[in-house]
């Protein structure tokens, strides 16, 4: 298992080179649903192991199918699958896959879900509405799932919904190494919401560069956020607007605008999760945007991936993360 070459690929530390060591499990195996399969033939690359032999596929009434081609008794299974468009038939394939490796008797499933739809709906903050990212870590549990493997979570409490081991690991990393590789004037990391602002901390005490913080308010359930004030500075600065998912691009755009009425030189966008719904690829091109940095957690249409975008490849770190669970090994030692 060729991982030691990886660990640096990624930022994490040489020093915590992989030694082979022995699983509980029999054969690690990688499997991919509809979602993404070129993430996860990158994963077999990275592991050198070749990707699992499985259908996936709707009937004429939209029902979901799943047949696994080859025996996977007693083996250690990595089901890939970030919950992309079309989000609801995504979630149906992965549930349908993880009952039938139960039924197939594999020794033990992890899904890999390297994006976490519904995250967004994770606690009754209204009257009468539903906490679906709990409803989403109930549904994989009982289809049968014993382990989650994300990345950046829009909250990090969604782990607690799980009575499964989760290991959620993070871009941040990869996000932090493709900036210093950068020459940048009087760098500033830029927050675009009060809420999320530890995220973009993390990445400004990586840079070693100040703080700025967007103060964004949302009414209702509109997609449409609001930027409001901006508190820190940014004039003269080169800035880096780091959120975890851009989804309409709205709130990306207002913090772009509230930042450059503020002064800021270039600007470059970094998010984890592209999302990039509707038009949002399109709005985001017409921006005073230098570079638009996200990673390939979800598949990104080239018709959507605007001139100034950037994608860093999350795979060495599944694969290496995956190498790990495999073995036994600390996954949080990755990020030591
Ligand atoms: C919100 O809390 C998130 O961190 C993102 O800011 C949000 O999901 C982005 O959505 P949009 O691109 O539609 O503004």
């Amino acid at each position: 298992m060729p991982c030691a070459k990886g660990l640096q690929e990624y930022g994490g530390t040489p020093t915590l080179m992989s030694v082979r060591r022995v699983s509980l499990y029999q054969e690690l195996s990688i499997f991919s649903g509809n979602a993404h399969p070129q993430l996860a033939r990158s994963i077999c690359d990275y592991l050198g192991r070749p990707m699992g032999q499985i259908e996936v596929f709707e009937f004429s009434n939209e029902e979901v199918f799943v047949k696994i081609l080859e025996n996977v008794r007693q083996r250690d299974c990595f089901l890939i699958q970030p919950i992309s468009s079309p989000v609801n038939t995504r979630l149906m394939e992965l549930l349908v896959m993880i009952d039938a490796f139960k039924r197939s008797s594999a020794g033990r499933i992890t899904a890999v879900m390297p994006y976490y739809a519904y995250g967004r709906s994770d606690k009754k903050d209204q009257p009468r509405v539903p906490i679906s990212a709990r409803l989403v870590a109930n549904l994989l549990e009982t289809a049968g799932a014993d382990r989650i493997l994300t990345i950046d979570l829009h909250a990090g409490q969604i782990q607690g919904f799980f009575n499964i081991p989760l290991d959620e690991l993070t871009a941040l990393y990869l996000l932090t190494r493709y900036f210093k590789e950068k020459t940048l004037q009087n760098p500033v990391v830029v927050a675009t919401d009060v809420g999320d602002s530890k995220r973009a901390r993390n990445l400004a005490e990586r840079m070693d560069t100040p703080l700025a913080i967007i103060e964004k308010r949302r009414s209702g359930n509109v997609e449409r956020a609001e930027a409001m004030n901006l508190i820190g500075e940014v004039e003269g600065c080169d800035a880096i607007v780091i959120d975890d998912e851009i989804l309409t691009g709205g709130t990306i755009l207002q913090a772009v605008n509230v930042i450059k009425a503020h002064g800021a030189q270039d600007i470059y966008v970094a998010a984890t999760h592209g999302i990039l719904s509707a038009n949002a690829g399109a709005k985001l091109a017409e921006a005073p945007i230098k570079e638009l940095v996200i990673t390939d957690t979800l598949p990104v249409p080239p018709d959507k991936l605007t001139p100034q975008a950037k994608v860093v490849s999350v795979a060495p770190l599944l694969g290496e993360a995956i190498s790990r669970i495999h073995t036994g090994q600390s996954v949080g030692a990755l990020f030591q």
